[in-house]
């Protein structure tokens, strides 16, 4: 259970407190996905912004999804809130101490330029409020950013948004691509990712999600990614599980995401173990945690409870969650011998 400041008041259980003073990286969070209703209260009043709720109540009410575009037409709608540089900064730093407290020390996070430039707010004071906030936390938790391309909207207009981010590339260590999957695949954006990794960015992408497991592929041969969000429907094509394993490409899993936006509406049915079984590097992550009930940690129990795992499968996907990071090696091997440390020195289940 959660107050309405979103901080867990329940008696931990053992595997909760083991999955929260766990180490690890959170490698799929959309900033833009952690404005929790009671900050979107609060900041509709600090803007005079109306908005189409009249309480917490009717706010979670809404967030019963059918699918992925049923979320992202109120989360697109939610960000009007966001509107000066403290705002930005505000959400950042929340998502960071959430994060911290559940042992996240390192984040890559997304954010949508153009939710914000479509409403006439310059990337320079996204990205401005974004930075501060990383900033203050580090080094408890150490974070980047991640600029994605909304997919819905057309290759030309993700050209657009790179060359507006260029004087700020030195926050931004990533390109990613989201929003509505159906119909939009990943070869439509070849162009922006060539510029964009041509400026020096990581690729990576999501698909896979409620897109054929073709757009995964897509994803790997046209854009080059090695690094899969979501990817959950690789399922249904061994032949690219075999791949994925083989190739050392990594998926950044979201298991309350996909229950809630009816991806795999049973839990109980999700691949995850198997992807790691077939030796996938998966790691969990929470998504979008204001809409979806949780955050990583939530995520780690809520999976580890739906297919039985075990405490070694969860060290070990915390493990993924470090290798399958951007970090330098020297950070990596660090934080490995961190989540070594923790084990060995963790009491044994009662
Ligand atoms: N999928 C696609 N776009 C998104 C998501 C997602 O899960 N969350 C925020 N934007
Ligand atoms: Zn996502």
């Amino acid at each position: 259970m959660t107050d309405k400041e979103g901080i867990r008041r329940e008696v931990p259980t053992d595997l909760d407190r083991f999955v929260r003073g766990l180490p690890k990286s959170e490698l799929h969070i959309h900033i833009e996905g952690t404005l929790e209703a009671q900050m979107m209260f609060d900041l509709a009043r600090r803007n005079g912004v109306a908005l189409p709720y009249g309480s917490i109540e009717e706010v979670e009410a809404a967030y019963a999804f059918a699918d992925l575009q049923s979320f992202l037409d109120i989360y697109y709608q939610a960000a009007a809130v966001l509107q000066k540089e403290a705002d930005f900064a505000d959400l950042m730093s929340a998502y960071l101490a959430r994060a911290a407290a559940d042992g996240v020390r390192h984040a890559e996070v997304f954010f949508d330029p153009q939710t914000h430039t479509d409403r006439g707010i310059d990337i320079g004071t996204v990205i401005r409020g974004f930075v501060s906030a990383q900033e203050d936390a580090a080094p408890d938790i150490t974070s980047t950013l991640i600029l994605c391309f909304l997919r819905h909207l057309p290759a030309a207009a993700a050209v657009e948004t790179l060359d507006a981010a260029r004087p700020h590339l030195e926050h931004v260590q990533g390109v990613g691509l989201d929003s509505g999957e159906k119909g939009n695949p990943p070869e439509l954006f070849a162009e922006p990712y060539r510029m964009a990794v041509e400026a020096g960015l990581i690729p990576v992408a999501h698909a896979g999600e409620e897109g054929p497991p073709g757009y995964i592929r897509s994803a790997l041969d046209v854009l080059g990614v090695r690094r899969i969000d979501h990817g959950v429907r690789a399922w249904e094509d061994p032949e690219l599980v075999d791949r994925l394993a083989r190739e050392r490409v990594a998926l950044t899993v979201c298991p309350l995401s996909n229950q809630r936006l009816q991806v795999f509406p049973d839990l109980g049915l999700h691949p995850l173990k198997r992807f790691m079984d077939a030796g996938i590097l998966v790691t969990v992550n929470s998504d979008d945690p204001a809409y979806f009930g949780g955050y990583v940690g939530d995520n780690y129990l809520a999976i580890a409870e739906a297919l039985g795992l075990t405490r070694t499968d969860l060290v070990q996907l915390a493990r993924n969650s470090i290798d399958a990071s951007f970090l330098p090696d020297g950070r990596k091997v660090a934080l490995q011998d961190e989540i070594t440390a923790y084990v060995s020195s963790y009491p044994a289940s009662p």
